[in-house]
């Protein structure tokens, strides 16, 4: 089940946000807690209004809620709570047996003896869960992951518990994936929030449903992801998971926050991953755990696709084909026979070796001249400081901009602020967000043709799904991005 989780302080309020949702959820939770004094002593009647499984929460301050009533007087409310149609209702593993337990038990109310830990990961985690369960209930636990090897004890934990009735709930970042796995998991249900995710760590119920489709993983789904350390706001799961829905193949690709590629690969072989892309910082990293490399991805030493192959892992780089695909028609004129290369850092590398295969003469702008002086002598092209942007203007049929500078959210920037673009060159930014840079703007002034880094992403993309599915991108698929 996706569950949204109710945010409103009044039982209107929370209706409203069930009704903005209902096509992604299967149930809601009431958070008491979040309710005004007089609101609360009408909790009742909002199951019979709410029209899906409705749990009952009212959550302790020190369990992360705002409840600050005395011990007696949170049972009394959730007594008259319990008056109404709760198809669940949420009790804390330290509360001893008592009459809201005795009244849910005689109503047929569904308990979820729940534990939270923000601090981390509890060492005694399963002993607990799996005492919870012992009387029949559903056991939850709300904890912390912070690195990779976290996420995967919850795993290997999720999968020990098989046979037993339960909710993990991975909280902050590092736990996204076993909120959207949580059916791999083993998990009852999910928790989702109302439209944009607004804190780290969540998911909208619109995503589940509709992007992932977290409730239809079952067995057989395929798991593909990106990795990455930011990755959370990656634009990938968008191209992706809608390529696989159109052509009916059962997989789902979601984000993976990493701190550590070896553990990476350890849960990649844990969930059985079919494949991943890569994304800054660890597209040299992933190399050595690779069995097999395309000659592309040995030349720039850099992977940003692995797929699973026979006992190994295979890697691929499809920057490289992806950023030359927007500009063929360019090249293959010849309209393009002199490149200005902004940057030397690892999406360089894939940019100047593409040009260079296809003989374009290539010169190398950066703000550390050695870097810019190593990668061309390993492509044999030319290389100058940023500084000396202006020497090259009027003299190059396109300009490409490969650097982090511009980048959202520092929109305003441009690694070349002082460069004159005489209107005849094709400008080409590699950075997608925001997709019209300061450097497309100075560009687009001066009346240059322009090149996205959407198109880029895209194409690397398309290319991706090729390799982890082996069907062509849906043709008439036109993800946002
Ligand atoms: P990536 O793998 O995304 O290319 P990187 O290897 O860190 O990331 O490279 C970042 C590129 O952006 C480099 O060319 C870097 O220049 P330096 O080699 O001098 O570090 C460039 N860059 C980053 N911040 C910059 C800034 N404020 N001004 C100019 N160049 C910058």
């Amino acid at each position: 089940m996706i569950c949204l989780t109710l945010s409103g302080n009044t039982l209107e309020s929370c209706l409203e946000e069930i009704e903005a949702n209902r096509s992604y959820i299967d149930s809601a939770e009431l958070r008491l807690d979040y309710l005004t004094p007089e609101e609360q002593k009408k909790a009742a009647s909002f199951p019979s209004m709410a029209g899906l499984p409705v749990i009952l929460t009212l959550r302790r301050k020190e369990d992360g809620g705002k409840c600050t009533l005395s011990e007696r007087e949170r049972r009394a409310l959730l007594l008259s709570a319990l008056d109404g149609d709760y198809a669940y209702v949420d009790i804390e593993e330290d509360v001893k047996k008592n009459d809201v337990e005795d009244k849910a038990r005689e109503k047929g109310v569904k308990i979820i003896r729940s534990f939270h830990d923000f601090s981390g990961i509890p060492d005694d985690i399963y002993s607990r869960l799996y005492r919870l369960a012992e009387r029949g209930d559903i056991a939850k636990a709300a904890v912390t992951p912070h690195t990779t090897q976290d996420l995967l004890t919850l795993f290997r934990i999720a999968e020990e518990l098989k046979d037993v009735p339960k909710i993990i709930i991975g909280m902050g970042d590092w736990g996204i994936p076993i909120r959207i796995l949580y059916k791999k998991a083993g998990s009852l249900l999910t928790f989702a929030c109302s439209g944009e995710a607004v804190a780290p760590g969540q998911v909208s119920a619109k995503d589940l449903k509709l992007l992932y489709r977290a409730d239809k993983v079952n067995d057989r789904t395929g798991i593909y992801g990106i990795i990455g350390n930011p990755v959370l706001h990656t634009s990938s799961p968008s191209i992706h998971n809608p390529g696989f829905q159109s052509i009916n193949y059962n997989a789902i690709y979601l984000p993976f926050l990493v701190d550590n590629v070896r553990i990476f690969f350890a849960l990649a072989e844990y969930l059985k991953m079919r494949g991943f892309s890569v994304t800054v910082p660890f597209k040299d990293a992933v190399l050595m755990y690779l069995g097999n490399i395309t000659r592309e991805v040995k030349q720039i030493g850099a992977c940003n696709t692995v797929v699973r192959m026979p006992g190994m892992w295979k890697g691929m780089n499809t920057d490289y084909y992806g950023f030359l695909q927007p500009i063929l028609p360019e090249l293959e004129s010849g309209k393009i026979k002199s490149a200005l290369v902004i940057g030397a850092g690892g999406a360089s590398q894939a940019v100047v070796w593409a040009l260079r295969n296809r003989g374009v003469k290539v010169t190398i702008l950066n703000r550390t001249l050695t870097k810019a002086e190593k990668l061309a002598k390993l492509n044999i092209c030319e290389y100058d400081t940023l500084d000396n942007a202006h020497l090259y203007e009027g003299k190059v049929d396109l300009v490409v901009q490969t650097t982090s500078v511009g980048l959202f959210p520092n929109f305003d920037t441009s690694p070349v602020p002082d460069f004159h673009f005489t209107g005849k060159e094709i400008a080409y930014d590699i950075i997608y967000k925001p997709k019209m840079t300061k450097f497309l703007q100075d560009a687009e002034k001066a009346g240059c043709t322009l090149h996205f880094g959407e198109e880029m992403l895209l194409e690397q993309g398309k290319l991706q799904f090729e390799a982890f599915t082996g069907y062509h991108y849906p043709k008439d698929l036109h993800p946002s991005l």
